[in-house]
């Protein structure tokens, strides 16, 4: 594939008023989030969950692609149409996990590097011939006392390089995710000390690998204190550190920045994607890429009942248009109310 038919990809995953939403749960994380609502994890109830999900009406106003797992590629919607062609029919871009998890860094005890590259170049030619248009890597950065080390964070950009290097080689636009986690009682300083540090490895891995720029997309964490920080920040706080930070690492020739949520809640993460788009022009377009932030209402609406099908629905609607209008600079808090 051209590297213009991989930027015009790129483009359309982070369109003005769209973002991305990200269901692409392996199935110990859908299980976790089944738990919640005490609904058994089984092939079926996790179609289900995803029927309701992609088939939301209008959906493809405010979301551009959907992350999916292996095995919801592979699954159809309740009424038979294979969920990637589905989603293209609608208008929405079907993306593809391909990392095969975070696991324990041998010699680094709390660290970890994501695996899953042997065998990549063959799992992402199926996946293209599957439908796939974008696939998804996340790099897993843990702070800490002594932490994050230089070696895991080396390690981790390299195996995004390599994993961004093979999708567009086989006509795919890589996410990368370097998220450095929320767990810990740092400060805000810290976060964005950290991240400046992922950042930049990452980018200079992208670049040694050859990577062009123009046709992958950024997914990173935004600035925040850590969950068990005593110090809250502001919304403004926020945005300002993380747009500082995106600035300083960042290069203008990617063109876009879709923002995972990490644990904030759905509110929180619409307000400061709000905020940073408020903060007048950038080289990129910045919009989210979320899991938890736009299905939690959604999940716990539905409640695994094909009853609550239309509940579950409009909760996801109503993260999906107040996030697209956070990107397009439209949001205002008491939207939230109506
Ligand atoms: P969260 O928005 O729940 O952090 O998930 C996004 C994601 O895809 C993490 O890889």
């Amino acid at each position: 594939m051209s590297a213009q038919s991989l930027a015009a990809i790129a483009q359309a995953m982070v369109l003005p008023g769209k973002g991305i939403l990200a269901a692409d749960e392996s199935s110990g994380t859908i299980k976790k989030r089944f738990d919640s609502i005490r609904l058994e994890s089984t092939v079926d109830s996790r179609r289900a969950y995803r029927d309701m999900l992609f088939t939301a009406p209008r959906a493809a106003d405010y979301i551009s692609g959907v992350i999916l797992y292996d095995e919801t590629l592979r699954q159809s919607t309740l009424s038979g149409v294979p969920f990637p062609r589905y989603l293209a029919q609608q208008g929405m871009l079907p993306g593809i996990k391909v990392d095969a998890g975070a696991k324990a860094l041998a010699g680094f005890p709390g660290e970890t590097l994501t695996e899953g590259l042997d065998g990549l170049r063959e799992r992402l030619k199926e996946y293209a011939e599957l439908g796939a248009k974008f696939a998804k890597w996340r790099g897993v950065i843990t702070i800490g006392p002594g932490l994050p080390t230089n070696y895991c964070l080396s390690a981790n950009a390299h195996a995004l390089a390599r994993y961004a290097a093979l999708c567009q080689e086989a006509g795919i636009v890589p996410i990368v995710e370097p998220e450095v986690l929320m767990d810990g009682d740092h400060g805000l300083a810290r976060c964005e000390e950290v991240t400046m540090l992922a950042l930049e490895r990452t980018f200079s891995e992208l670049r040694a690998h050859r990577v062009d720029l123009a046709g992958m997309v950024l997914k990173p964490n935004m600035i925040v204190p850590g969950e068990d920080c005593k110090q809250k920040a502001t919304v403004r706080d926020v945005a300002e550190a993380t747009i500082r930070c995106l600035k300083s690492t960042v290069p203008a020739l990617v063109p876009g920045i879709a923002f995972l949520s990490g644990g904030q809640s759905p509110e929180e993460s619409t307000e400061h994607l709000a905020a940073m788009n408020a903060l007048g022009s950038l080289p990129w377009q910045l919009t989210f890429s979320y899991g938890r932030a736009l299905q939690a209402p959604s999940l716990k609406a539905w409640g695994g009942k094909p009853e609550g099908v239309q509940a579950g629905q409009a909760a996801f609607l109503k993260r999906a248009r107040l996030n697209g209008l956070a990107h397009a600079g439209q949001y205002r808090r008491d939207m939230e109310a109506a």
